[in-house]
């Protein structure tokens, strides 16, 4: 692995953001957001302030993008790209599947990555070109599979509560073609478990770019298959992300992409 990669200079920063997410749980104070559904907490909020000021310190020319806060240098072409807690439900509800993402966009390519999953202790890293690691062992996807024997993740937009029926047709063709369905509820860890060899395949509608644009990076270097609605790498304006094991891709994307349901056609 490279060692003079512009992301390593912020790892104590994930690290202490991870700490300090695991010292404010006991009592943390849980708010809702534009969803009565969709939470943030303290802990979210603190863990964003540790690597911004971590980025700022170290790039300050670079654009910030995270979840809990406006934009910083948007015109520049390098963009750090922040998910402080990713599982922020989980999180309230003492279920300790949660993860930070942070990753570099240079020119609206994703090449510098970071996934940490805070409970597990483990690092998932990706680098453009340069591979994926775990814990910094090389991450590569070994595992063999069929579609009908595929472990596939995903998860719901927050707009589920009301819209449910919009998501109905492509899990439920989901449903019948696979081994089966988890909903783990951190969408970076759903998608860094294809490149470790845990799932399948995973998709999600309307998932935003803090949470999985960093995965998917993991799981391509990793020698996995990550697409949006277009068919292309995801972006930041992605409205659908179908990843894979690469094995199963072109079966897979058929399923997901054929079985959308018509009130989403505008959406997309
Ligand atoms: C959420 C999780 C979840 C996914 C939601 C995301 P958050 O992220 O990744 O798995 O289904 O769509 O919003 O809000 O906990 O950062
Ligand atoms: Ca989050």
């Amino acid at each position: 692995m490279n060692q003079d990669l512009d992301i390593h200079l912020l790892k104590t920063a994930i690290y202490e953001a991870a700490s300090t997410i695991k010292e404010l749980k006991e009592g943390v104070q849980v708010f809702s957001k534009q969803h009565e559904v969709d939470l943030v907490t303290e802990a979210d909020l603190k863990s964003e302030e540790i690597l911004i000021n971590a980025i700022t310190k170290h790039y300050p020319n670079d654009g910030i993008i995270s979840e809990e806060s406006e934009t910083i240098n948007p015109d520049s072409n390098r963009t750090w790209i922040i998910d402080p807690l990713d599982g922020t439900v989980n999180y309230a509800n003492n279920i300790p599947q949660v993860a930070i993402t942070l990753m570099l966009l240079e020119n609206n390519q994703p090449t510098q990555a970071y996934v940490l999953d805070i409970y597990k202790d483990v690092l998932y890293e990706g680098y453009k070109g340069q591979g994926a690691y775990k814990n910094g062992e090389e991450l590569k996807i070994f595992k063999n599979t069929t579609m009908q024997k595929a472990i596939v993740a995903t998860g719901f937009p927050y707009d589920r509560v009301h819209n449910s029926n919009h998501y109905m047709k492509t899990f439920e063709a989901v449903l019948q073609s696979c081994g089966g369905v988890r909903r783990f509820g951190t969408a970076a860890l759903d998608v860094c478990w294809i490149a470790d060899n845990k799932f399948d395949a995973y998709f999600e509608f309307f998932i935003k770019p803090w949470d999985t644009l960093g995965a998917s990076l993991i799981l391509e270097e990793a020698g996995g298959k990550v697409i949006d609605q277009n068919g292309g790498f995801p972006s930041l304006e992605s409205n659908l992300i179908i990843a894979s094991n690469n094995l199963i891709h072109q079966e897979f994307k058929g399923i997901v992409l054929s079985n959308i349901d018509e009130s989403l056609d505008n959406r997309l």
